[in-house]
């Protein structure tokens, strides 16, 4: 029988690997923009690494004090690190975009946000207003000698990779129309079949609508739009991401359903009227690659709600995809605060593999990893293709929803792992694997990634050696302030610094 002193310890929470209060001060704007060399530095940046992480995310979480109602509503500020001989580089610029120069004039929030952001003044004011702000703040890509931030809804915006000054938006030579979407998540193909071996750049937009047109964009290595194709899919589509394989794009149309009303009346954002629905399966769109090949497959299995891809392969007559699958989708409400998030009621987003069978159409699944991660990253050769090694951001508990705070390896044909994590104090994003030049094994290369560091409310850039991951950072960057958490970011081994 235990005592009751047992039994009042039995119903202690778990000590939590967090703080809120620290986690919510990452989500400060960062107003200022910043030019300097990295001078504070624990441990050695490997001077073999050469090269520029570009990475895009919300840098403003208010426009003078005006709240924006969720960081996806956020104006987006590309970060750039620059690594050259053994030292680091730090700027950060503001995407120039029309509603970002209208409203930091006018000093106050001028448009709706797709999360639920409104204009001051009441739904009255937000009614019928259905002009849209391309904050460009998903994700940034250096492709066809062009920097282009992406934001999933319109078209990109370019800008200078040596100054990040805004160049305007990109139409690639009148191939994308004003307004046009062009997604936040491009795969790079690194042999494309249908090029000779040559790179690509793979993309997809969407138009929902009672059906959803799906169009696949494939780029050049000089920027040239080389295929693009479109088809139409029945029902409405909430799709962030999407994987290659050699011959097909696989897109999974998550179970929900659009209700606009509450959008038309100015008292809901769009993406606060999308319902996820629990009993309803997700459609898993398969879409050849060859624009010639149009028939598409769509196959069903139930796997909740899917943000991020982590790669796709054939094999025999499969394609394996592995994905990061949340068991139910929490709307966004219109009163509710994001910086007060119950993780604990939360479901974590889990790693899970499909088979996807194309001759029976039959869908398998296994659980890769239970632990809530996000944001998977891999070898860049290997996109589209077999591989050994998946690289994401965790929670710091092996349960249940929690901030990102570590890093997770896991070598997908032994089952080991490598775990680091930054807890208590440290929030992590996205980790970018940079593969060592003439490397010979799929591990040899580094993890670049920042870290929020809550104790000094400021952001270190940290290094860690892919190969031993679990030891932790071989180099951590101090910055000299902190950069609100972000999206996605890429590495270029082109180096960008201020032209003299
Ligand atoms: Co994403």
């Amino acid at each position: 029988m235990p005592t009751q002193e047992a039994q009042k310890h039995a119903f202690v929470a778990p000590v939590k690997s967090y703080d809120l209060n620290e986690w919510q001060r990452g989500y400060e704007s960062l107003k200022q923009e910043f030019d300097y060399w990295i001078d504070d530095v624990e441990g050695q940046i490997p001077p073999e690494l050469n090269g520029t992480l570009f990475r895009n995310g919300p840098g403003l979480l208010d426009i003078n004090g005006q709240r924006i109602h969720h960081p996806f509503d956020g104006d987006g500020m590309i970060v750039r690190v620059t690594f050259q001989n053994g030292r680091a580089h730090f700027c950060n610029r503001f995407v120039r975009t029309t509603g970002y120069l209208e409203e930091q004039q006018a000093g106050k929030i001028l448009y709706r946000g797709v999360f639920g952001t409104k204009k001051p003044g009441g739904w009255l004011n937000n009614a019928f207003d259905f002009k849209l702000k391309n904050i460009a703040n998903t994700n940034v890509i250096y492709w066809g000698n062009k920097l282009l931030a992406l934001w999933e809804a319109a078209e990109p915006y370019r800008l200078d990779p040596y100054t990040l000054e805004t160049l305007g938006q990109e139409y690639f030579d009148g191939i994308l129309s004003e307004g046009e979407a062009f997604g936040a998540h491009p795969r790079f193909d690194p042999h494309s079949k249908l090029d000779g071996g040559a790179p690509c750049l793979v993309n997809f937009s969407i138009k929902p609508g009672l059906s959803t047109t799906i169009t696949i964009f494939e780029l050049s290595p000089a920027g040239k739009v080389v295929r693009k194709h479109a088809c139409t899919v029945p029902g409405f589509a909430f799709i962030h991401d999407f994987a290659i394989t050699p011959n097909y794009c696989i897109l999974f149309q998550n179970p929900v359903t659009f209700n606009p009303i509450p959008f038309v009346l100015g008292m809901r954002g769009a993406a606060e009227c999308i319902k996820f629905q629990s009993q309803r399966p997700t459609r898993i769109i398969i879409i050849p690659r060859q624009p010639k090949q149009k028939q598409i497959k769509i196959l069903e299995t139930y796997c909740g709600f899917v943000f991020h891809h982590a790669n796709a392969f054939e094999q025999d007559r499969e394609i394996i995809i592995d994905s990061i699958c949340y068991k139910s989708l929490p709307e966004v409400e219109p009163e509710s605060d994001f910086r007060k998030v119950n993780f604990d009621a939360l479901d974590p987003g889990q790693i899970w593999r499909f088979h996807l069978n194309l001759q029976n159409h039959t869908v398998q699944q296994q659980l890769l990893e239970s632990r809530h991660c996000e944001f998977p990253n891999l070898h860049p050769q290997k996109v589209g293709h077999s591989y050994r090694y998946i690289y994401v951001a965790a929670a710091s508990a092996s349960h249940g929803s929690a901030p990102l705070q570590a890093f997770l390896k896991i070598d997908l044909h032994s089952g080991k792992q490598q775990f680091w994590s930054a807890a208590p104090h440290g929030f992590v994003g996205e980790p970018v694997f940079v593969p060592r030049s003439n490397a010979q094994q799929e591990d040899d290369g580094w993890i670049l990634a920042l870290v929020y560091d809550g104790a000094n409310h400021r952001s270190d850039v940290v290094i860690l050696d892919a190969r031993e991951l679990h030891q932790g950072p071989i180099a951590r960057l101090h910055l000299k302030h902190h950069i609100p958490y972000g999206l996605h970011g890429n590495f270029t081994s082109e180096v960008f610094l201020p032209r003299n």
